[in-house]
């Protein structure tokens, strides 16, 4: 059986799916011109990449990429894993980043390095959520949906142990 529990709703799907069509606009605006490849961070990232790209008007193409820091407990190992490389030859490409909650940091402060390494023109990052009281490496979010505080949160792509990806707005984990 599951003990935990949930709370209430914190942010509903209409709020998400407002912040998404304004940061979509605001992607479709900053890269004029130019051609972006989206990297969605599996497996936290769909919902909001999915509602993401609908309002980015611009030549783009996605891939995803899959990694650990994270088992069943709900602080950071500090450890990444890639469980799943790109697909796309990222070389010379705009890339935008998409992530479900940025948290101690450790994550993308490994993957920008992995995208650098890979010889990508500019790297942006767009999480649904910031949690900057988690914050151990110092990396700065470009295009963040909500800031949460300190509290373990699931819902819209976000997992405790795997569960309540499902759930069509965000809430967090009762202790
Ligand atoms: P970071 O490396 O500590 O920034 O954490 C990145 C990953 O940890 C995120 O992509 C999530 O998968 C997971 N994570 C961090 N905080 C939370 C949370 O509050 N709820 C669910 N997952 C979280
Ligand atoms: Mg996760």
């Amino acid at each position: 059986m599951h003990e935990e529990t949930i709370g209430t709703v914190m942010i509903t799907q209409d709020e998400i799916a407002d912040k998404a069509r304004e940061i979509g606009r605001q992607i479709t605006e900053d890269y004029k011109g130019e051609e972006i490849v989206m990297v969605g961070i599996l497996r936290g990232a769909v919902l909001w990449m999915a509602d993401i790209m609908k309002s980015v008007e611009l030549d783009m193409t996605i891939d995803f990429m899959a990694c650990s820091s994270y088992g069943a407990a709900t602080r950071s190992s500090g450890v990444v894993r890639i469980n799943k490389d790109l697909d796309t030859d990222i070389d010379g490409k705009n890339v935008i980043i998409v992530e479900d909650i940025v948290d101690s940091g450790v994550t993308l402060n490994y993957l920008k390095g992995y995208f650098e390494s890979r010889g990508a023109k500019t790297i942006r990052i767009c999480s649904l959520l910031d949690k900057p009281t988690g914050r151990r490496v110092d990396i700065g979010v470009d295009y963040v949906g909500f800031t949460v505080d300190d509290r373990f949160i699931v819902g819209y792509g976000l997992d405790f142990d795997q569960r309540y990806r499902n759930l069509p707005y965000i809430t967090y984990l009762k202790d």
